[in-house]
């Protein structure tokens, strides 16, 4: 019997296993896994491009932001009129018409790398300050979704979204990734590291706390929010509902808390890190895998959950590269325990 219920659970484990998806970016291996629509990291991100590309001419207008890629930076100046032609007014309010309306868009001819290179280039260009304002509405309009989420949601029933990748990186070790996020090279990092990423500023929010405040969207709900008690290790007595991941020594968790005002928890963050050995996916080397899940009330459709896998994935995977750039470059050291000299 036990035998049984033990080869029920490897077949569940193989159907997991199934929805993996391995590639390889920018030289690299990866294992990614999580969303409900098995894809590549860069077809994630053409969708995002669109959403966040969209919100932004919707909020400044298409002209205002065309002009800001001049001087245009490929030389390709006329192909940047295409982003907009016949493309569909969209509604970016609910997660799950947003990601039919990011869908809508038609192909440009942009390449993805050049369609990331006009995006980085706007939000630069705008400033994250500028960037917050502008998109108060979206904001506002977030606000009002998270509050309709936890009112239709069961108090205490949690549900997760996750996004997963095995990253086989010869310079980045758990720890290492780990002092890396802490350091201000991951900020640096941000607004590249997703395409609905808009802005983490430092904000005192209460005498003398400070933490990040964030700006980013899932699916085109764009939600001002900061995580003010991510600790490591999860308190498990405050989220018993967390999954236990005892192979992962590096592990943190922390509520998603509104700047609204009202300190509404709408998520709860939860982050886990191990080392891995390549050859235990059939790859040479070593690397690290990240697992991360956000937990929402079960009010939240699984289309904004699937846009929250997806934005994971392809965060997980531009973040951990940037890493092995750093380290391997040695902009980033990872300190060595044992020695107390410098
Ligand atoms: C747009 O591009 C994607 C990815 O290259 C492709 O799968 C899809 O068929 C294209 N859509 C149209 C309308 O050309
Ligand atoms: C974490 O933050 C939430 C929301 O702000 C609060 O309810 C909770 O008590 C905090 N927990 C700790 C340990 O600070
Ligand atoms: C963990 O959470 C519980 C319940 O909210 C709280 O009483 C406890 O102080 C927390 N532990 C730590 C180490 O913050
Ligand atoms: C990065 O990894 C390569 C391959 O293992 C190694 O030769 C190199 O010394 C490493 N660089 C750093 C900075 O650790």
């Amino acid at each position: 019997m036990l035998r049984q219920l033990i080869s029920v659970a490897l077949a569940a484990l193989v159907v997991v296993a199934a929805a993996e998806y391995a590639e390889t970016v920018e030289g690299y291996k990866f294992i990614t896994s999580g969303p409900r629509v098995s894809a590549s990291k860069a077809e994630y991100e053409v969708a995002t491009h669109k959403t966040a590309v969209e919100l932004l001419k919707m909020r400044l207008g298409e002209e205002e932001l065309l002009s800001l890629l001049e001087p245009d930076p490929t030389g390709a100046e006329p192909i940047w009129h295409e982003l907009f032609a016949n493309s569909t007014p969209s509604s970016w309010m609910l997660a799950g018409d947003n990601m039919q309306a990011a869908a809508s868009i038609p192909n440009a001819t942009l390449s993805h790398d050049e369609l990331k290179t006009a995006l980085i280039q706007f939000k630069e260009r705008i400033g994250e300050d500028s960037l917050m304002a502008m998109l108060k509405p979206d904001i506002v309009a977030a606000d009002v979704i998270w509050h309709e989420v936890i009112a239709n949601s069961t108090p205490g029933s949690w549900v997760p979204a996750y996004g997963r990748a095995v990253c086989l990186l010869p310079n980045v070790t758990a720890l290492g990734f780990a002092m890396w996020s802490a350091s201000p090279l991951e900020d640096a990092v941000n607004n590249a590291a997703n395409a609905e990423h808009y802005g983490k500023r430092t904000v005192e929010i209460a005498p003398g706390v400070l933490t990040s405040e964030i700006l980013e969207g899932w699916g085109g709900v764009t939600t001002l929010f900061t995580v003010p008690n991510y600790t490591t290790p999860p308190n498990r007595t405050m989220y018993p509902f967390l999954d236990e991941n005892p192979k992962f020594p590096y592990q943190g968790a922390g509520d998603k808390v509104l700047r609204d005002g009202t300190g509404a928890v709408f998520g709860v963050l939860h982050i886990a890190i191990r080392d891995v050995d390549g050859a235990d996916y059939g790859e040479t080397g070593s690397g690290i895998e990240i697992s991360a899940a956000v937990w929402y009330g079960d009010g939240a459709g699984d289309d904004f959950l699937e846009a929250e896998r997806q934005h994971m994935v392809i965060e997980i995977v531009n973040v951990a590269l940037q890493a092995q750039k750093d380290i391997e470059s040695g902009v980033f050291v990872v300190p060595s325990f044992g020695s107390k000299s410098k």
